[in-house]
C-alpha cells in the first residue's frame, strides 16, 4: 500500500484546483482497503477519478484512492452477459472493452470521465441511458466493520443522478465491484435526437453499438470542455424538475422555455437553458465562469480556488431563482 503525506490533489481531480491532502493512500486490493480504513487518519475521503468533486479546502485527513482493478465476464444467460468491473477501472475504458466484445448497453455512456466504482453513486446517465438500465448488483465494504455487502438494483434506490449512496448511506460504504448485465445481440438506443442527427449525417441507417458510441463521443467533444484543457466537473447542477402548476406559470411568462414532460404534468427543465437565459453563458468572473458552449458547466480558467467556483455557482443559482423562481441544486459533490 503506497502512503503519501502532504500530497497534491491537483492531478487527482478534474477541476484542476491547487489543493492538497494531509495523507493520500493508493488502494489496489480489498485487504489494503480494509487495512487503510482501520488505520488512516480521519476524515477519510474515497476518491475515484475526481470528476464529480469540488474541493473548497485542503483535505485534512486521508484521501483513499480507489485503484481496485479487474474486469471480467462472469456468466451468460438468455442472450445476456454478466460482467464485473473493479471500482478503480476507468469507466470509458470499460465501455471500450464491452464494445470490443460486441456487448451492448453502455455505449451511450461513452466518454463519461471517472471510475466504475463511482458510477452507481449518482447513477450516471447520458444520451437516453442511465446506469440503472444495465445494473445488476454491486459489492461494497462497510467502512465501519470492513464487511462486504451486496446491493441489488432495488437496494441502490437509483433516481435521476441519485442513489442511496448519496442519501441514507452517504459515507457508509466503499463500492469495490460493479456488476452489469449487457446484451449479446445489442439493440441500439438512438432515441436521443442528437445521436440520430449524427447518424443521418454520416449516412448510417443500421447503426452498431460502436457507431452509437462514436456518435456520442463526437457530440460530447463538440460541447463539453476537456478537463485536461479547462478544469470542470461536467454539469455543475442537476436539471430541475417542476410541478405542473409551476410549469404552467413559467410557460405563461416564458413561452419558449425548453422542457421535457414527466408523468403527472411535471417537467424537467435544462439548467443550461435557465443559466443562459439569466445571462451567464460564456461570462467569465475572476478565474471562473459558465462555459461558452454549455452554460451548465462551470470552469476553472486557471488559478481559480474552490471557494471562488462555489461562490460563483451560488450567484448563478440565486439569479436563476430570482428570474424563474426555480431552485438549482448542485450535482457536483462540494467538499
Ligand atoms: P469522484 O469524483 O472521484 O467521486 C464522486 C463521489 O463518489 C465522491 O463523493 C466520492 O467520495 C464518491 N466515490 C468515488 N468512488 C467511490 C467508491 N468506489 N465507493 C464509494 N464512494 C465513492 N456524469 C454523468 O452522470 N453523465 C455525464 O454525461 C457526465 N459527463 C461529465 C463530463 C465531464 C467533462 C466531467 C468532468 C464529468 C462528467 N460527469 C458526468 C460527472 C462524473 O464523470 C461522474 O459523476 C462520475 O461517475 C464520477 O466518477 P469519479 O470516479 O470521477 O468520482
Ligand atoms: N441548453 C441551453 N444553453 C446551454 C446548454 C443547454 O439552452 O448553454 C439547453 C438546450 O435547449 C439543449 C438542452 O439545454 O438542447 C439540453 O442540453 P444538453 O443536451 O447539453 O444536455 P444537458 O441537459 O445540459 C444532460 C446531463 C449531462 C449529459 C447530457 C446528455 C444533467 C445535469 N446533465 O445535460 O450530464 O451528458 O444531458 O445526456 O442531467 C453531467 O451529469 O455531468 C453531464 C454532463
Amino acid at each position: 500500500m503506497d502512503l503519501f503525506t502532504n500530497h497534491s490533489l491537483t492531478p487527482h481531480h478534474t477541476f484542476g484546483l491547487e489543493v492538497r491532502t494531509a495523507f493520500f493512500v493508493e488502494i489496489k486490493t480489498e485487504e489494503e482497503l480494509r487495512q487503510a480504513l482501520s488505520q488512516c487518519t480521519p476524515p477519510a475521503l474515497l476518491l475515484g477519478g475526481g470528476s464529480n468533486i469540488l474541493f473548497t479546502r485542503d483535505w485534512p485527513g486521508t484521501v483513499v484512492h480507489m485503484q481496485l482493478k479487474g474486469r471480467e465476464v462472469i456468466s451468460e444467460k438468455e442472450g445476456t452477459v454478466l460482467i464485473a468491473a473493479g471500482a478503480g477501472e476507468n469507466w470509458h475504458d470499460l465501455v471500450l472493452w464491452t464494445l470490443d466484445q460486441n456487448l451492448g448497453g453502455i455505449e451511450n455512456l461513452s466518454l463519461i470521465p471517472g471510475s466504475a466504482g463511482a458510477a452507481p453513486i449518482q447513477n450516471i446517465g447520458a444520451y437516453g441511458v442511465e446506469l440503472t438500465d444495465v445494473f445488476d448488483h454491486l459489492e461494497a465494504m462497510d467502512l465501519q466493520t470492513g464487511e462486504i455487502h451486496t446491493f441489488d438494483r432495488e437496494a441502490c434506490r437509483f433516481g435521476y443522478r441519485d442513489s442511496i449512496f448519496k442519501n441514507e448511506l452517504k459515507g457508509r460504504y466503499a463500492i469495490i465491484r460493479v456488476f452489469l448485465r449487457l446484451q449479446k445481440d445489442p439493440v441500439v438506443n438512438t432515441g436521443y435526437g442528437a445521436i440520430r442527427e449524427v447518424l443521418v449525417q454520416k449516412g448510417i441507417d443500421q447503426p452498431t453499438i460502436r457507431d452509437v458510441s462514436e456518435a456520442v463521443i463526437g457530440i460530447r467533444r463538440s460541447k463539453l470542455p476537456d478537463p485536461a484543457v479547462l478544469g470542470n466537473a461536467g454539469s455543475f447542477f442537476k436539471n430541475p424538475e417542476v410541478e405542473a402548476g409551476q410549469l404552467k406559470m413559467l410557460l405563461t411568462e416564458f413561452p419558449n422555455i425548453v422542457h421535457y414532460p414527466l408523468p403527472g404534468g411535471r417537467a424537467k427543465i435544462p439548467a443550461g437553458w435557465l443559466i443562459e437565459q439569466a445571462g451567464w453563458k460564456g461570462k467569465r468572473v475572476g478565474n471562473t465562469g459558465c462555459h461558452a458552449q454549455q452554460a451548465l458547466v462551470l470552469v476553472n480558467y486557471g488559478g481559480a480556488t474552490g471557494d471562488e467556483v462555489w461562490a460563483h455557482a451560488q450567484t448563478v443559482a440565486r439569479s436563476v431563482k430570482e428570474k424563474f423562481g426555480v431552485e438549482l441544486t448542485a450535482e457536483v459533490n462540494i467538499l
